[in-house]
């Protein structure tokens, strides 16, 4: 049985998650709007993978014989200046989710909760790769330096991006 603590926690970071979802979802349709297409599809991916993310933390709570509770989701804010803008801010709710995932796995820690150890390593591992994708992108967007061919083939490169293998926690 998970604790109110875990739980709770648990709770908040599939309410984060589901608005990672939604703001990346936003992103794509900032970035179909500038018919950057491929842009889009990252991004379309970006927001799909947040959606396992968030299903993973809710089928860890019903598997403990925890309480599943969904809070209401904000609508984020979609005024970008530029594709550079749209992945800073990609980067910074990243960062804040390593934040929360950090602080999630002190407090499975804190309970002597192993199952949640075990579930927050995963997520630990995926918020390097999420920083790191996310910050190659603004690395290359500032090389680009607001060149549109620059632009287009970065775009071009993020349209081949395949959807990741859902994989069962670890
Ligand atoms: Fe679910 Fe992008 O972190």
């Amino acid at each position: 049985m998970v604790s109110k603590e875990v739980q709770d926690a648990v709770n908040g970071q599939i309410k984060n998650e589901f608005y990672a979802a939604y703001l990346y979802l936003g992103m794509v349709t900032y970035f179909e709007s500038k018919s950057l297409s491929g842009f889009g599809h990252w991004m379309r991916l970006q927001a799909r993978e947040e959606v396992l993310h968030a299903m993973r933390l809710v089928d860890f709570l019903i598997d403990r014989g925890g309480r599943v509770e969904l809070g209401a989701i904000e609508a984020p804010d979609l005024e970008f200046d530029s594709p550079a803008e749209v992945m800073k801010t990609a980067l910074a709710h990243e960062e804040k989710v390593t934040a929360s995932i950090n602080d999630l796995y002190a407090l499975a820690v804190k309970h002597n909760d192993y199952p949640a150890q075990v579930l927050m390593q995963w997520f630990v591992a995926e918020q390097v790769e999420e920083e790191k994708n996310a910050g190659e992108i603004v690395d290359q967007l500032e090389l680009a330096a607001g060149s549109a061919s620059a632009l287009l083939v970065i775009d071009g490169r993020l349209a081949d991006r395949i959807p990741e293998a859902e994989e069962a926690p670890a």
